[in-house]
Parts: structure tokens; sequence; C-alpha cells
């Protein structure tokens, strides 16, 4: 199933909908003609990103935490799908501090499916990540040839290929996880030290500055 088959008439829950990914999925969602709910805490979201749907008749904002199980059941309420984007994202942030990123990028990523599970969801499509090729040199990289995390950030969004993989086994739910890499794009924030690489090398290009590469 691709963007492009979520074409109408489905209800689908965009976790972490007002981040950079999720608000372009909710637009294109909305747009398509489906039913779209966000849920989302604006720990690092920003509500300038669905000004152009949060009034739309089929959009539902729902200001919640994934770590609270009752804000993950309350969205999965009637959903066909979900796409799950929500998380702390950056690897300096998880350095930093890393009980929050576990706590949110793992408890609530398992907060999530179970909501996802109980409201018995067509699919459960998450966004996993390509630092789960940790320190593994084989290039091409393929799915099943991973090496060890390289970071809080990168363990938690492996630990989320295996509750996703346990969830489908045990439960018989259908997931997915696309390891996004860098993704650049509309609505990307390029400030902050946790801002993504491609942006800001962007910014500073266009400042006629050098980018720095660590
Ligand atoms: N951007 C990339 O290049 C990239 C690469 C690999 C993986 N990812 C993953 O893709 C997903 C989306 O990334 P993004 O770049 O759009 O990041 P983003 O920070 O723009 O979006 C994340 C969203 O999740 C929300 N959120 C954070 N904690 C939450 C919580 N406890 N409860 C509810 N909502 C919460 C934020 O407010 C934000 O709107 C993340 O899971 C990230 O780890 C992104």
């Amino acid at each position: 199933m691709s963007l492009y088959n979520l074409k109408s008439n489905f209800h689908i829950l965009v976790t972490g909908g007002a981040g950079f990914i999720g608000s372009n999925l909710c637009n294109e969602l909305i747009q398509n003609g489906n039913q779209v709910t966000c849920l989302d805490n604006f720990a690092t979201g920003k509500r300038k990103n669905l000004a152009s749907i949060v009034n739309h008749q089929n959009f539902t904002l729902i200001e919640g935490d994934i770590r609270n199980l009752s804000d993950c059941q309350k969205a999965c309420d009637g959903v066909d799908y979900i796409l799950h984007q929500a998380a702390l994202g950056s690897v300096p942030r998880s350095i930093n501090d890393p009980i929050t990123s576990n706590d949110v990028n793992v408890s609530g990523f398992l907060n999530m499916l179970v909501a996802a599970r109980d409201a018995k969801v067509k699919r459960f499509i998450y966004a996993a990540s390509s630092s789960t090729y940790g320190d593994s040199t084989n290039m091409p990289k393929v799915e099943d040839i991973i090496g060890k995390p390289l970071s809080p950030y990168a363990i938690t969004k492996y630990v989320n290929e295996l509750y996703a993989d346990v969830f489908s086994k045990t439960y018989g739910m259908e997931t997915i996880g696309l390891r996004y890499f860098n993704v650049f794009g509309r609505k990307q924030d390029p400030n902050g030290a946790y801002a993504a690489v491609i942006p800001k090398f962007v910014m500073q290009l266009m400042k006629h500055e050098s980018p720095v590469i660590n």
C-alpha cells in the first residue's frame, strides 16, 4: 500500500502530524479525500504546519501525548490505518537526554501498538530509521544486514522494529516500518541544535557560508 492507494474515504491517524513529515502526510491525505486524525503534543511540531487544514471538516486534531495510553486509545478510535511518526528525533538530543528519548520513542511506541491492536486497525505503518544500520559497513544497505546501534536514538528505533515484529507474530497485526534516511523538504525546520543536516547545509549555502561537516 502506498500513499497513492490511500486515495479516499479512509480514516487515518497520523501521530506526530504537526511535525515535518507528519504534516506533509496530513496535507496529502486530506487532499485525497480521507478523514485524518492527528495526535501530537507539539514537542517539536508546529501549529503553522497544520494551518491549511486545521479547520477542514475531515481533519481532527487531538493534542495529546503518546506516553499516555489513554491519549493513544482516544486517537485510535474508529481508525483504519495508522501512520506513526511521533518520536523525538535527533541523535544529539538522545545523547543529551536518553531517558526522555526512550520514554517517547519506546514506551510511547508500545502504547501506540497496544492501542492499535485493541482498535483492530488494518495496518500500523511507522517511521523507522536508517540509524538501525548502526556500525554495519555493508554496502549497499539491505534490510536484514544491520550492525550495532551507535546512539540511544538508534537503540529506540531498533527496539521499535523488534516490538512491531513481535506484535505481528503474536497478535496477527500488520505492521510495516519504513527506514527513513535523511528526509528533506517543505516544512522542515533548519534552526536549532537538533535540526537535520540537509536543511542546515542548505541554509548555510544560501547565506554563502561553508557547511559544517563533522
Ligand atoms: N526527518 C528525517 O530525516 C528522519 C529520518 C529517520 C527517521 N525519522 C523519523 O520520522 C518521524 C518524523 O520525523 P520528523 O523529521 O517529521 O520530526 P519532527 O520532530 O518534525 O516530528 C515529530 C513529531 O512528533 C511529535 N511528538 C514528539 N513527541 C511526542 C509525544 N510524546 N506525543 C505526541 N507527539 C509527539 C512532535 O511534536 C512532532 O510534531 C520520527 O519518528 C523520526 O524519528 C525522520
